[in-house]
């Protein structure tokens, strides 16, 4: 069984994010989505709170087929822990490629025997990121093509008296 780590701090998910996870399903027999904890992050959203929309996102996949938890430190020991073959990330445009290729041969330094595999995502995405999502809800845009609806819900229900992000 091949096993992918998808790491992101998924404030909150996107469809950029949910298109990466089924095409890695194409690849992975099982993806673990790991929602980042480190605390030095000021997130929207609460741990938690990102992890119920991963799962409400993702309830049609098959049992088995996808895990959603946390991770703190250093990506690598989860990784390790967690037994996956391989860690999963999105690459939207050139400018994600310096950022991604360091974190990488880090993660490879770190511990020699994971690669990275990188998918794009649906050309529709490749300018979308969780902080564009969250900068345009904070001043009352429209972000219902860029994320599920019960996430702009909950977008808009955080943004109510926070003008910003
Ligand atoms: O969605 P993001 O914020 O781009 O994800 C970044 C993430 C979580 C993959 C990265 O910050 C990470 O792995 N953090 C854990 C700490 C760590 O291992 N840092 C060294 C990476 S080379």
């Amino acid at each position: 069984m091949r096993t992918a780590v998808y790491p992101g701090t998924f404030d909150p998910i996107t469809n950029g994010h949910l298109d990466i996870i089924f095409r890695g399903m194409k690849l992975f027999d099982h993806v673990i989505v790991a929602v980042l904890v480190n605390r030095e992050k000021d997130t929207m959203f609460t741990v938690g709170e990102r992890m119920e929309m991963i799962a409400k996102a993702t309830r049609d996949v098959p049992p088995g087929r996808i895990e959603i938890t946390s991770f703190g430190g250093l990506l690598v020991n989860y990784v390790r822990e967690s037994g996956a073959d391989a860690i999963l990330r999105g690459i939207r445009a050139i400018s994600d490629f310096e950022y991604e290729f360091q974190m990488a041969l880090m993660n490879r330094k770190l511990l020699k025997q994971v690669d990275t595999v990188f998918m794009m995502p649906d050309e529709r995405y490749s300018y979308l990121s969780s902080k564009l999502v969250r900068e345009v809800a904070s001043f009352g845009g429209d972000v219902s093509v860029f994320v599920p609806d019960f996430v702009e819900k909950c977008l808009k229900t955080k943004c109510e008296g926070r003008p910003h992000v």
